[in-house]
């Protein structure tokens, strides 16, 4: 529903801020405080076809005139490469409370080559929008150009390296072909603008965190043509910039909008240290513009990045990573609730996590700093599963989607808690127009806390607990449908009409003691449905106590108005099994299942589709009238119950038994690197002939350019091969390379290996972080210090492009080798290149780098291994350069199971080898046996074939050191559910294409 006309010239007329009206009429604006009352937020979003309004003040957004708090979560298309799957996991967000999807595009994952950009297959943004709009999300989309997110390049294209011009500046020469992406992007998004009703994109970022010539014209009207560019395009929803912490970078009217006022909010990122106090840094913390209100007093609190996990970095001693299980110790559900319940005490109304699914940097799409996973410790983990973090999250964003009081909330005076609550923090705000009173109790201590706390309106105080490093929200004075809620210490979760009835969710840690006081003008009647309560009524108030275990059902009926109200008191493990679902015939709530997708009325049916695990009971309280029931297409028999709901007379069944084939058997082998040897025909390979180059590494004097970049190859590996005579007297040759962490060099002289070279070595902190640059020095072999033909062929195994958060173009570094020296000789080498061949047309530029084996398909599935070795894991082979490994297998996973399968690998981690993992020619990622910490590889389904047959091919890259694997190979079950999404096979050209 629009904003009416009458409505928004009311607002304009007499208190608007600023407003501006788009080329299509579509209309957002600033509103006064004070202006839109609290009420009921907008209903779910979709892709109506219909107009809509999004504005703002300082307490929130208003889209159609209602106060909206988003509560967004961030995941990645390009991170889960199997398009179906985005659905799951977009459905899993909106069933957990989030009611907003924030997501980069990342410029390089489309873009193989100046000019040519891919938005089809696993690159469909188009189909990545409509589903989400098909889920209920609303959209927040950054696509940067630039986007850090330990991402190649921080999402720069490869060929951008080689481009002039100082990149996230206004240089013209950058700036063009900022605007051809920004061009292809917007022309996919203006079609899913909320505004205009063709989907649900609902703000829009412009760059990613720049802080760099923040006063400076370069930034400034760098700023105001990505603003300018992306309004011309006709992207007329609020645009917003992410400031790198609470600075006051990029406030409204800090850089030219083209006389727009009211269109663009501030918002600023955080990635507090989780074993810190969290900070006050909304509009109500303390200090000036770095902790406090002062920031951008007349927009709403906006964090579009709160860290809600962190990235891993490569193990060894260098960098230490530890895997994610420990990332999301550290950031586990009380963090949440410490840190995120902080941020809406401190004002801070659209809240992104930061990232809530992760996913898997596939191929070389990861920054040199991370590894393949991308679990980031996040919500939903790498493998799709559910984890403990989504049960704060589930609380929250239910209650902010259902309970309208928190849009709109004023700092009130301290309250303070009793002299028992030692390190309690209580924060304490109201609702100026409800009269709603809201406190978050944080507790930063070792012990749990129990006080007393004069809670609104309750008149003695009332017993409040909070366990060690954990937090809570307490209301008081919020309405449950037609009554009110005196005060309760237990954490209100939603309230709805489901038919005859009101329901109402309060929550809390198991084992906690609840008094739930409710405003009843006469004694009603109540009746414990289930587990225990004990109940009162004195002075117009039915207090209601209650031990949190499991669930407990109160019904209370009468005192003073004819809608029954059913309060359902869950733990934490309950409440994650109550999922509220709006519908157009009304809302509905269902219990039992692990998930709820979809959840449809028609006249007496319900229809719902989602997940068990374990077998779970099932009931629905929904639209009158309903008495009958499916689930994922299955009718059930089912009956009503005393608590107004329908139960399936039967328990839904969990998933089954999931069987994985061991692969131990099939394998083949075949060992390649030819580039080694001295007659192989390099002919076509390019000549390393350039002098100049726009990489920011200096070309060594009297030197051709080396770097791989100049010559067009971007992606993993590259082979160079010099060509000399005039070898006598050479003692040893420098090869000076440049990688990125854990990049590695192997040469070999006229077929010899003369060893390998590690980046750093793991043990080896003498090299400086940041630049990773090394150089190898080998000794040359006394009988080839000969003035006969040499050939010196070296492989550099590139690890990506740096970022370039700090805008000094270190996307440009150089990667590959860069400078060649002798000692004892001068040699004229004449030098030519190869890296990845042309982008495979379905899989992308990220997929291969250019090892023999990956230039000639032995990846893809339908290639003829025929001749291969037959051979049987584990392996000890000692030898410098590549070797493949390829293997077949079927799975058979029952149609309506969900399988999320993981490849691991595991050896003696001794020994000195990596592996790429192809599934079906995709490349899955990257094993380093002796550095770690990643053993387990995620295999998304529709890539894996969970009913057919797969191809596995393994090319390892081993340096001679030490005997090398595969050694234990594996398939393993990273979880199971009965349903799932339906799952579209994705496209797995063979060696013919
Ligand atoms: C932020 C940045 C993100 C990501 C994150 C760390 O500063 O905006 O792109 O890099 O840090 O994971």
């Amino acid at each position: 529903m629009g904003l009416s006309r009458r409505t928004f010239n009311a607002l304009a007329g007499t208190t608007a801020l600023g407003l501006a009206l788009g080329g299509s009429g579509a209309l957002t604006c600033a509103y006064a405080a004070q202006t839109v009352p609290t009420g009921p937020p907008p209903g779910t979003p979709g892709a109506d076809g219909r107009g809509h309004t999004i504005g703002f003040d300082h307490y929130s957004l208003v889209v159609d005139g209602r106060r909206l708090v988003v509560w967004s979560g961030e995941m990645h298309p390009f991170r889960l490469p199997s398009p179906s799957l985005w659905r799951d996991v977009l459905q899993k967000m909106r069933a957990h409370g989030y009611n907003t999807v924030s997501i980069y595009v990342s410029w390089n994952y489309h873009s193989p080559a100046p000019g040519h950009y891919d938005f089809t297959g696993i690159r469909d943004l188009d189909l990545f929008l409509r589903m989400a709009s098909e889920t209920g999300l609303y959209v927040i989309l950054r696509p940067g150009p630039y986007i850090n997110a330990e991402i190649d390049g921080g999402g720069f294209p490869g060929w951008l390296t080689a481009t002039e011009g100082r990149a996230r500046t206004a240089d013209p020469a950058y700036l063009s072909h900022v605007d051809e992406w920004l061009t292809r992007v917007n022309a996919i998004v203006a079609r899913h603008l909320y505004t205009k009703g063709g989907g649900t994109v609902l703000l829009y970022q412009i760059e990613n965190e720049y802080d760099a010539y923040v006063t400076d014209p370069a930034g400034r009207d760098y700023m105001a043509h990505l603003y300018r560019k992306v309004r011309a395009d006709g992207i007329d929803v609020p645009l917003f910039h992410n400031d790198k912490g609470r600075n006051g970078y990029w406030v409204p009217g800090s850089f030219d909008t083209g006389g727009e006022t009211g269109r663009w909010l501030y918002g600023f990122d955080g990635y507090p240290s989780p074993t810190l106090a969290p900070p006050d840094w909304g509009h109500f913390g303390a200090g000036g513009v770095k902790g406090g209100a002062t920031a951008s007093p007349r927009t709403p609190g906006f964090v579009p990045e709160f860290g809600g996990g962190w990235f891993d970095p490569w193990g060894g001693a260098w960098f230490d990573g530890k895997g994610y299980a420990e990332s999301r110790r550290l950031r586990d559900a009380a963090y949440e609730r410490r840190f995120y319940l902080t941020n809406l005490a401190n004002g801070i109304t659209l809240h992104s996590v930061y990232m809530t699914f992760g996913g898997t940097s596939w191929g070389w799409l990861p920054a040199p700093v991370v590894y393949t996973s991308y679990d980031y410790g996040a919500a939903i983990d790498e493998g799709r599963q559910p984890t403990a973090k989504l049960i704060p999250m589930h609380q929250l964003g239910h209650l902010l989607r259902h309970i309208p009081d928190f849009a709109k909330l004023d700092r009130a005076p301290d309250v303070e808690a009793n002299a028992a609550a030692d390190g309690l923090k209580a924060y304490h705000l109201t609702n100026p127009d409800t009269g709603a009173h809201v406190y978050v109790l944080r507790n930063d201590g070792d012990v749990p806390v129990a006080s007393g706390l004069p809670l609104h309106g309750a008149g003695l105080p009332v017993p409040v607990a909070v366990p060690a490093q954990d937090a809570r929200l307490l209301a008081a004075g919020i309405r449950l449908g037609r009554r009110k809620l005196r005060y309760s210490n237990a954490q209100p979760m939603l309230a709805l009409t489901a038919g005859r009835q009101e329901i109402a969710v309060l929550t809390g840690r198991s084992g906690e003691e609840t008094v739930t006081a409710l405003e009843c003008a006469s004694e009603p009647t109540v009746t414990v449905l289930e587990g225990e309560a004990e109940q009162s009524y004195a002075d117009g108030l039915l207090r209601v106590e209650a031990q949190l275990d499991g669930m407990t059902r109160v019904l209370v009926s009468g005192g003073g108005t004819s809608t029954p109200l059913l309060l359902l008191l869950a733990d934490d493990e309950t409440s994650v099994r109550l999922w509220p679902h709006d519908t157009p015939s009304g809302p509905v709530l269902v219990y039992g299942p692990a998930l709820l997708r979809t959840a449809a009325v028609d006249g007496p049916s319900v229809g719902l589709t989602g997940d068990t695990i374990e077998a779970a009971d099932l009931e629905v309280w929904g639209p009158r009238g309903i008495h009958e029931l499916t689930w994922n297409e299955r009718e059930l028999k089912a009956h009503a119950t005393s608590s107004g709901s329908l139960r399936a007379a039967q328990p839904l069944a969990g998933a089954g038994a999931v069987a994985l084939p061991a692969l131990t058997n099939g394998w083949l082998r075949k060992t390649e690197n030819p580039e080694s040897a001295p007659a192989f025909d390099d002919s076509s390979w390019t000549p390393a002939e350039k002098t100049t180059t726009h990489s920011t590494t200096p070309v060594p004097a009297g030197q051709p350019v080396l770097f791989a970049d100049d010559y067009s190859f971007h992606y993993g590996d590259v082979w160079y091969r010099g060509r000399f005579t005039d070898a006598t007297g050479a003692e040893s040759v420098s090869l000076a390379y440049s990688t990125g962490t854990q990049g590695l060099l192997m040469a070999w002289l006229d077929g010899r290996p003369l060893g390998t070279h590690r980046m750093p070595v793991p043990d080896n902190k003498t090299v400086r972080k940041g630049s990773w640059a090394d150089t190898a020095v080998f000794s040359v072999p006394e009988e080839l210090r000969t003035d006969e033909p040499h050939v010196l062929s070296v492989l550099v195994r590139r690890m990506q492009h740096d970022q370039d958060g700090k805008t000094q173009d270190t996307h440009k570094v150089a990667r590959g080798l860069t400078a060649v020296t002798f000692t004892g000789a001068a040699p004229q080498v004449s030098w030519r290149l190869q890296g990845e061949a042309a982008p495979d047309p379905v899989r992308g530029p990220q997929n291969n780098g250019g090892l023999y084996g990956e230039r000639n398909g032995w990846h893809l599935p339908g290639y003829g291994d025929g001749g291969w070795e037959a051979v049987q894991l584990p392996r000890a082979d000692r030898r410098q350069g590549v070797t493949w490994y390829r293997t077949s297998f079927r799975l058979a996973v029952d149609a309506g199971t969900d399988a999320s399968v993981g490849l691991v690998l595991d050896d003696d981690p001794a020994r000195a080898y990596r592996v790429q993992i192809f599934l079906n020619g995709w490349n899955m990622g990257q094993y380093i046996n002796d550095v770690g910490p990643q053993h387990t590889f995620v295999l998304p389904n529709g890539i894996l074939h969970t009913r057919g047959a797969n191809t596995l091919a393994l090319a390892v890259l081993s340096d001679g050191t030490t005997p090398s694997g595969p050694s234990d190979v594996r398939l393993t079950l990273l979880g199971a559910a009965a349903g799932g999404v339906p799952v579209a096979p994705v496209a797995s050209p063979g060696r013919s294409t």
